[in-house]
């Protein structure tokens, strides 16, 4: 296999893609965190909601290792289930109700390690009564933790989950689920604020260990590349963190993917870290990641998908505004904030936005919700082009004011275009050279394995991610390594 130029592990995107030995090293958990692990670990339903890659995976699998069978002494079994699974996007009603049934009954036995499994289990109160069985036999409750229960535009199987998620649950039996920010149908039958905490992953940047934590995740990841003596008194290696930190809103996926762009913008550069180096490492960001981000997700929204138009309109206005101003922070009537719910939903999805707090005064009259942009695809838009040490200074301290869009604004003229009813998602029809290395999939298929797979009738997406793993090792030069990266990078291709 080619060599590649990065610290080992640096490309590991998804939480759930590290082996269990390897997840404890490279993750780090703060105080907050910690209270939200808690809560994962307890009894009572939790709904786990946050932007893509801000850390809901890590948080489920590190409250499943505190539980048993991964701590053999704790009181309370934990079962991590990934609903990533192409069959429940795809279906509906019993059918979803049958795979997902199956999907619970083979992960209980196979993590518990139990014979058996072939049960066929395919109605809600039958799996109840199992699992209420296995947790009498062991003397212990279960949490069940699913991960990626919920997804911008794919909202067909969403009711039928969110029925089992509140019918399952019993006094021995507890349910969590990782959600993102835009998914709002929850079915008729679940009241998410009744029926469940909702717990928000988004990172507060004021809190005192926001630093810390970004200082800890770059010393476990980039220990050689980015090590203590690339960071000189000007700009500590603690001021480049929180700078960083805060420049991604405080996502961890967007974090690793700025320690790697700021690797690629020292080049080798025997000195220490700089603004300019950090100002190129934005900018590249900018332009490989972010914006090619809000294109790679358009075919992942189905009913959504003629939104990210609208979306794309909106952040160009912010960030025009803003970037004139020197300032990252802007509100949004909330009139105008309504009516365009969808788009800046995707924008937050996307990582360019985060919402800070839902009605703040106006100085323009009337009240509004105050966002933070993204500092990456803010430097385009400041005075010269790039971030400087007197704008840092600024952000660091948060001695910052907030652009307005009330009634007069290019915002309040934008026209929303309806949304397709019953679409299905395109990403599923789309060629395998999609998954080809590149700046949207930087751990992506080089050359060579996507010649393996040619000639192997692999279509589209969907055929590939239904071949079976035997269907894939059968294939010639396909062993484990390689197997391992196709199904993360399709993972990621319909997933991420
Ligand atoms: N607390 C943490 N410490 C160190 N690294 C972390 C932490 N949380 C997340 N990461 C890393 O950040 C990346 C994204 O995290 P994760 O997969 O948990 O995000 P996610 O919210 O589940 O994303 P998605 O929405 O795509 O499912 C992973 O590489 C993960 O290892
Ligand atoms: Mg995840």
């Amino acid at each position: 296999m080619e060599q590649e130029a990065y610290e080992d592990n640096s490309l590991v995107l998804a939480a759930e893609d590290f082996e269990l030995d390897e997840f404890e090293r490279y993750h780090y958990f703060t105080t907050q965190d910690r209270r939200c692990i808690a809560k994962l670990r307890a009894h009572g339903p939790v709904l786990l909601k946050g932007a893509r890659g801000c850390g809901k995976s890590a948080l489920m699998i590190e409250a499943s290792r505190g539980l048993y069978p991964r701590d053999n002494s704790s009181g309370a079994i934990g079962i991590y289930i990934s609903l990533r699974h192409l069959g429940l996007l795809q279906s509906e009603g019993s059918k979803y109700i049958e795979l997902f049934c199956n999907l619970v009954v083979s992960e209980l036995y196979s993590q518990l390690d139990l014979q058996g499994g072939e049960t066929d289990i395919d109605s809600v109160p039958e799996l109840q009564q199992l699992i209420t069985q296995i947790a009498v036999d062991n003397g212990k409750r279960i949490v069940l933790l699913f991960d990626d229960a919920a997804h911008i535009g794919r909202e067909a199987s969403l009711s039928d989950f969110f029925d089992v998620f509140r019918t399952l649950s019993n006094n021995l039996i507890s349910c969590k689920a990782s959600i993102y920010p835009g998914v709002t149908k929850f079915g008729v039958r679940f009241d998410v604020y009744n029926d469940a905490t909702v717990v928000d992953v988004n990172r507060s940047e004021t809190a005192d260990d926001f630093p810390h934590l970004f200082q800890e995740i770059l010393d476990r990841r980039f220990s050689e590349s980015l090590r203590d003596e690339k960071f000189g008194r000007h700009l500590p290696k603690i001021t480049v963190c929180k700078l960083l930190g805060m420049a991604v809103l405080g996502n961890m996926r967007s974090f690793i993917y700025s320690c790697n762009e700021l690797i690629t913008s020292l080049n080798g550069h025997e000195g220490v870290v700089s603004i300019s180096h950090i100002s190129r490492a934005f900018k590249q960001l900018s332009n490989n990641y972010f914006w090619p981000l809000l294109e790679e997700v358009e075919p992942k929204l189905g009913v959504y998908q003629p939104m990210v138009d609208p979306a794309n309109q909106i952040a160009h206005i912010l960030l025009e505004k803003a970037g004139e101003k020197g300032e990252r922070s802007a509100i949004i009537l909330r009139e105008i904030g309504q009516r365009l719910n969808k788009p800046l939903e995707i924008l937050e999805y996307v990582g360019f936005i985060a919402r800070k707090e839902v009605s703040r005064a106006m100085k323009s009259r009337g009240r509004g919700t105050r966002y933070i942009l993204n500092l990456c695809n803010l430097t385009e838009y400041l005075d010269q082009t790039r971030i400087n040490s007197i704008i840092t200074d600024k952000f660091l301290q948060f001695h910052e004011e907030s652009v307005e869009f009330h009634r007069g604004s290019d915002l309040y003229k934008l026209e929303l275009p309806e949304p397709l009813e019953g679409h299905d998602l395109d990403i599923l029809d789309k060629p395998i050279t999609i998954l080809r290395k590149s700046n949207a999939y930087p751990y992506g298929l080089t050359e060579y394995m996507l010649s393996l797979l040619a000639g192997h009738n692999f279509d589209d997406l969907e055929a590939l991610v239904n071949a079976s793993d035997e269907d894939l090792l059968a294939i010639e030069n396909i062993g484990p390594q390689i197997l391992k990266r196709i199904r993360s990078t399709v993972n990621q291709a319909i997933w991420m």
